[in-house]
């Protein structure tokens, strides 16, 4: 993605794999934002909620033919092929799926699930900085880059943190300011009254209740 303020066309299309996941609602808001024109996909119920935020175009994923109906949604577009795109679940086929979507010299950004599996399996502290790419995957000409959100709390990962400061010290206080982004932007579900109640929040997650929400535990 780019970052606002840089040049891009403005009929770039970009996919969010599951915009109705707690990052996917950011995602679909921000690079609205940036003006690339998304595409995403949901469940019914999470279609209008994604759409607010600013998806062109949602589709169902427990639909068998959502692959080939995002392809001719992007045919019908003119605008050429969809060659960026976020997975936000990266797990059950879904890298599968966005790099079909992508095709050969696309660009994906993954959130290393099954990576991160791997790793904690093999005893790796959380903080990994370099992640390997999962030898049995097959990316098909796709350039698929894992991103793990710690790699750029760490001054040592230069261009990660360099971005991340730029995003939290310039543009977020400029988007907050201009009202772009404004509060409630995505639906929270909030556990109050302290860290007390993260097992309950956690457990929430766990039993897969959410769903188009935000889980937001507070301090106090
Ligand atoms: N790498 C990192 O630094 C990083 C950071 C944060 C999160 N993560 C990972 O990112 C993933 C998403 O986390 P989250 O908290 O944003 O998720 P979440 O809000 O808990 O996601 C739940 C939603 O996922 C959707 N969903 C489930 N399976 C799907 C599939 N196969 N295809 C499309 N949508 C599907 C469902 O949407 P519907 O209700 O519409 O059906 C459900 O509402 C998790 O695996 C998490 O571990 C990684």
């Amino acid at each position: 993605m780019v970052l606002p303020g840089f040049v891009h066309s403005p009929s770039t299309q970009f996919l969010v794999w599951a915009g109705s996941t707690g990052v996917g609602m950011y995602a679909v808001k921000l690079a609205s934002l940036v003006g690339y024109k998304v595409v995403t996909v949901a469940s019914k119920r999470n279609w209008g909620l994604v759409k607010s935020l600013g998806a062109a175009a949602v589709f169902d994923y427990h639909d068998p033919d959502v692959i080939s109906s995002i392809k001719t949604w992007v045919q019908e577009q003119g605008l050429g092929p969809l060659k960026k795109g976020l997975d936000t679940i990266s797990e059950n086929g879904s890298q599968e799926k966005s790099v079909e979507l992508l095709g050969e010299g696309g660009r994906l950004i993954t959130l290393c699930k099954d990576v991160l599996i791997l790793l904690l399996k093999a005893g790796f502290h959380l903080f990994v900085f370099s992640v390997p790419s999962p030898k049995n995957f097959d990316s098909k000409g796709v350039d698929v880059h894992r991103v793990l959100i710690y790699s750029a709390l760490k001054p040592k990962n230069e261009d990660d943190f360099r971005q991340m400061v730029e995003w939290n010290k310039e543009i977020l206080p400029a988007y907050l300011e201009s009202e772009k982004l404004s509060k409630g932007v995505v639906p929270l579900k909030v556990f109050s009254g302290g860290l007390d109640h993260l097992p309950e929040a956690l457990d929430y997650v766990r039993q897969g209740k959410t769903s188009g929400q935000k889980v937001v535990v507070t301090l106090k």
